[in-house]
This record gives structure tokens, sequence and C-alpha cells, in this order.
């Protein structure tokens, strides 16, 4: 069997979005049974707030769907990040310009999440930092609409050969 397919998902801060997209993407996958065949992970593009917890506001809403994300730390995107992970899913069109200005990702490989979103009202994923808990509820109504669907995709993609 092929490795693990690498799944990144990035945000600006790695603290609000992208910790959320992490925790869903892992629970549906082992939901699915098909746990073992991803690897999750996420970044942000500033690295203002490498080694922090995520936001309690996200904590506090990815456990009132059973998820659990309080051991994650924030970390900067890296270039060598654009080679070693299958699939870079950017929350919104600042953050993909972010990406591809560290460097060339296949355009298949990067994508963005709300893309995956059945009718969604708009492209991103709104930043929630600095609003309310209801931010943060709406963001993981969006993520948690968008994932199935990525979910699928990545599957489909599998690992890179280049
Ligand atoms: P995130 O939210 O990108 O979803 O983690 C933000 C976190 C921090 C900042 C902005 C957005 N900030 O400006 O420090």
């Amino acid at each position: 069997m092929s490795r693990p397919i690498r799944i990144v998902f990035v945000c600006l801060g790695n603290i609000c979005r992208s910790p959320l997209a992490e925790g869903i993407c892992r629970a549906l996958a082992e939901s699915r049974g098909v746990g073992h065949r991803v690897v999750v992970d996420s970044a942000g593009t500033s690295g203002e707030h490498e080694g922090e917890a995520p936001n309690p506001s996200s904590i506090r809403v990815a456990a009132a769907h059973g998820i659990d994300i309080r051991a994650q730390r924030s970390r900067r995107l890296r270039v060598a990040d654009l080679q070693s992970f299958d699939v870079v899913v950017a929350m919104d069109r600042s953050n993909l310009r972010n990406i591809e200005r560290l460097g060339p990702v296949p355009a298949d490989r990067l994508v963005l999440m709300r893309d995956f979103e059945p009718d969604a009202s708009n492209q991103e994923v709104p930043d929630p930092w600095s609003y309310g808990p209801a931010a943060f509820q709406e963001v993981y109504e969006i993520l948690a609409r968008a994932m199935p669907a990525f979910l699928d995709y990545a599957l489909k993609m599998g690992p890179r050969h280049d």
C-alpha cells in the first residue's frame, strides 16, 4: 500500500482557523475508517504566534463537537513543507498568495478550503481573530461543510510523485 497522504491546512496565525481544520479533518478521516491513510498538520504564514496553543474559542468550538485540539502548537509554514506535503490548503486568498510567494506548489496540490463547500456564499474562510465566539462557530460550520468533499479530493489525489 502507498504511504499516507500528507495534508497541511494553512492560515495566517495557525491559532484560529487551521488548527480547527486540522482537528476536523483528522476526526472525519477517523470516523470514515481512513485515519491511517492521512497525515494531517497545520501551519501559519506568519510566525507571530509560534509555539502558542490554539485560541480558546477554537478549542471551545472544537470541544463542543467532541474534537480535542488543545495539544496543537502554532508553527510557521516552511519552504520545505511545500515539497513534503501532498496537499496544501489555504483558508483565504491572502493565505494563498503568501504560500505562492514562499515557493512553487503544483496547481492541483494548492487549494482553497471553501472551493470544497457545497453552495459556498464566499470563497474565503473568514478570519475570526479579534471577533467573538459566534465568528468561531461560523468558521467551524464552514469547515465542517467543506471537509467531506475536501477529504474525498485529497484521498483521490494521493501522494505526489515529484
Ligand atoms: P488565524 O487567525 O489566521 O485563523 O490563526 C489569526 C490569528 C492571528 C492574527 C490574525 C489572524 N494576528 O494578526 O496576529
